[in-house]
């Protein structure tokens, strides 16, 4: 049977091999996916083992994105862009490409979720591997302006600097920031220490979007802060989470599963419905 699985670590409580069992079951495809946890140190060894032994295809999360972009042999235009690798396919000719798919999960999400991103303002929160990931398939939906800030402000000019081919993004320091927003990405890690990145309330209104990647059985500290100042529309990353890995599924096998059934199951497993 092929075989799949997740690198990461702690990788113990990833979804993936929830949902992509869920996929290959949809899409009647017989594999199997697992996941392992190298130490930080042996993930270059564990991920030749995996191919050795006749793994097909695999997923690659925190903390080895970066990494996975330096071992691959060729990579996808999009995973170039955003400079980590988080799915990686044998080829028929056996050739190890690496390619991204966490942004192209995050407008899948967004466009399902009905938020418009033509001629939209879009404020990005982070400069890190997220927001990297996030920035070309954001720009490539033709927004008015994307604006991000970050804590560490350099990094967000640097971004802004290297994406600034793609359409019209800049850096703001988080007390430059000006509204009004149609739609706010949190892709700070914030929220995973409970910590909310400093934005003004006066940013946020009643018809603004607001869409943290971070998800969890509750709401995130930066959705309920939100919520309490008005938000109406509010996302969490559950949904990216699941359009990434529909994403990943149609590059190893070529055939797209459906997502809202699968999404549906994995908010029951979590609890959240
Ligand atoms: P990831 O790969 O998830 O993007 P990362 O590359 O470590 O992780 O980036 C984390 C991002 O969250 C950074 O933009 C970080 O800001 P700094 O560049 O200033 O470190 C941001 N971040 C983390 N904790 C934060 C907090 N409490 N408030 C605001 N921003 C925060």
């Amino acid at each position: 049977m092929d075989r799949y699985l997740v690198f990461g670590h702690p990788v113990r409580h990833s979804k993936s091999p929830f949902i992509h069992t869920l996929f290959a079951r949809q899409t009647q495809q017989e594999l199997e996916y697992g996941l392992v946890e190298p130490a930080v140190d042996e993930f270059a060894q564990a991920l030749r083992t995996f191919f050795d032994q006749g793994g097909k295809g695999c997923n690659v999360t925190v903390p080895f994105k970066e990494q996975a972009f330096t071992l691959v042999d060729r990579l996808s235009p999009r995973a170039k862009r955003a400079g980590a690798v988080n799915t990686i396919k044998l080829t028929d000719d056996g050739v190890l490409l690496g390619d991204n798919t966490d942004g192209a999960g995050l407008v899948a999400d967004l466009k399902s979720h009905g938020v418009t991103l033509a001629d939209s303002r879009i404020l990005l929160l982070g400069a890190g591997g997220a927001a990297r990931g996030a920035l070309a398939p954001l720009l490539a939906e033709l927004p008015s302006e994307l604006v991000i800030a970050n804590r560490t402000h350099t990094k967000a000019q640097q971004l802004a600097a290297e994406f600034h081919d793609l359409g019209p993004v800049t850096a703001q320091t988080y007390e430059q920031l000006a509204g009004p927003f149609d739609l706010v990405i949190n892709s700070t890690s914030a929220s995973l220490q409970g910590e909310l990145p400093p934005l003004v309330p006066a940013l946020i209104h009643t018809d603004i979007a607001i869409y943290d990647m971070m998800y969890g059985a509750s709401d995130t500290a930066f959705i309920s802060w939100a919520k309490q100042h008005g938000a109406r529309q509010t996302m969490d990353g559950l949904g990216m989470l699941v359009e990434q890995a529909a994403e990943a599924f149609t590059v190893w096998r070529g055939i797209r599963p459906g997502t809202k059934q699968v999404l549906r199951e994995l908010k029951r497993n979590l609890g959240v419905i």
